[in-house]
């Protein structure tokens, strides 16, 4: 009999049980997919600044944040291609790109397909009150509220997320094919409205993932080791009276 921490006097005991969260394709595909992830924003970054020579230059660069005529800063300031040794390694980025782009297509393919054949979408895609859910949980997390929202694996912030994981790694992809080979291509180039329309999308998703990976990282050092254990080891030790997940699982069959 295991004292769950916070609980005092004899009739607050509770047993802990340890509950199979992670099935192993989802843990696989989820650890294979974070260093490829990083080697395709590296190799990115390096074909980048071949499209920025000039400015590197100080004549312009393509993608900046401001307002008008005003430009807050450009991607990337010198001292960034400088302090990450970038210039002038345009064909190394292209052929670490071009390999690790399909390893980034196989693994997203697999982690959808996985997804959707073993019934673990419906612990992942949004639900109707995902968006409420999600404004609750990020309430709770600035301290502007208090009282998590009952959940089973994820919440709807989470859900948000981690489909839009899929749908934006679906963009890099598509956006990624149109501006590698926009003759061959031309149909897919000209759906997503021209070269620069598809070039411009494949950057700004880029830093969308960018965005989602540090508030993710932030989420998970929030949940901590019991959380991040389970996405190694698959289980998690959880309050023998928490929803079971396993038993949630049985009812789809
Ligand atoms: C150091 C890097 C990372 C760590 C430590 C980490 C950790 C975790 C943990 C602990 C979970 C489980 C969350 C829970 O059960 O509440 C999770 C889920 C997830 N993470 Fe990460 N993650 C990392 C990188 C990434 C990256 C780069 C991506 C984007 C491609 C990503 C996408 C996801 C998705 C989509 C899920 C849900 C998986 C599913 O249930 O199918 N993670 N991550």
């Amino acid at each position: 009999m295991d004292t769950l921490p916070g609980s005092t006097g004899t009739s607050q005991f509770a047993t802990l049980r340890l509950e199979r969260k992670h099935p192993l394709a989802i843990r696989w595909l989820h650890w294979v997919n974070f260093p490829v992830l990083f080697v395709m924003v590296w190799s990115g970054i390096l074909i980048y600044w071949n499209d920025s020579d000039n400015a590197y230059r100080y004549a312009h660069r393509v993608y900046r944040v401001g307002i008008g005529g005003w430009t807050l800063f450009r991607f990337f300031p010198d001292w960034f291609y400088r302090a990450l040794h970038v210039p002038y390694q345009v064909t190394l980025g292209l052929s670490y790109h071009f390999f690790f782009m399909w390893v980034f297509a196989v693994t997203g393919v697999a982690w959808v397909l996985y997804t959707a054949l073993s019934g673990e979408w419906r612990f992942i895609l949004p639900q109707r009150h995902s968006l409420r859910e999600a404004v609750q949980v990020t309430l709770v997390d600035l301290h502007l509220r208090k009282g998590l929202p009952a959940q089973t694996k994820y919440n709807g912030a989470q859900r948000i997320a981690y489909t839009s994981c899929a749908v934006m790694g679906a963009v890099m992809l598509l956006t990624g094919l149109a501006i590698y080979k926009p003759t061959q291509l031309h149909l897919l180039t000209s759906a997503l409205g021209g070269y620069e329309m598809a070039r411009w999308l494949h950057f700004w998703t880029t830093m969308a993932f960018l965005g989602f990976f540090v508030v993710h990282i932030g989420q998970v050092a929030l949940a901590g080791w019991n959380n991040f254990r389970s996405m190694v080891s698959g289980y998690e030790v959880q309050r023998i009276d928490a929803p079971s997940l396993e038993q949630e699982r049985q009812t789809w069959r």
